[in-house]
């Protein structure tokens, strides 16, 4: 499976961490940046991100800013994406089964990198169960499409 990752400077070393550790999970990795710590511009990221998972380059991506908020707003602007902000394993596996999530968004400065890695398990490996599931993700796929 290939995922997307991205964050902001407030995200950056989470990042690095968790690439690290899906990439030993044998999981392919595509990182969207951003490449250092020095401050910059979260929206630039998730466009990079949601670019990545709307043109099908990779299957879910991984948004992270300093509280996972920012940039689960910005991911949230664009058609197609539904990101998710997460703090816990529980909610990491719901928004796949029930939310159809297709990003899912951490706090680097919120979330430890153990907890982390524990919620990332747990949203790749949860699929969709569709069914009255699918009838609220398509109501709010109709709204998208101004329907
Ligand atoms: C950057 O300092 C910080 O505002 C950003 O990473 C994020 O937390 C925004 O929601």
């Amino acid at each position: 499976m290939k995922l997307g990752i991205a964050s902001d400077h407030g995200g950056f070393q989470l990042k690095e961490e968790l690439k690290e550790y899906l990439e030993e999970s044998g999981l392919e990795i595509i990182d969207y940046g951003t490449y250092s710590e020095e401050s910059v511009d979260y929206p630039d990221y998730a466009f990079k991100l949601t670019d990545g998972v709307i043109n099908g380059e990779v299957k879910y991506g991984i948004a992270i800013c300093g509280t996972g908020v920012g940039i689960s707003i910005a991911c949230n602007k664009v058609k197609g994406i539904r990101a998710a902000h997460c703090t816990d394993s529980y909610t990491a596996r719901v928004i796949r089964e029930h939310n159809d999530a297709n990003i899912i968004c951490l706090g680097g400065r919120i979330t430890g990198i153990e907890i982390a890695k524990d919620i990332l398990d747990n949203f790749i490996k949860s699929e969709f169960e569709a069914g009255r599931h699918k009838t609220r993700v398509d109501k709010i796929i109709s709204r998208e499409k101004g329907e």
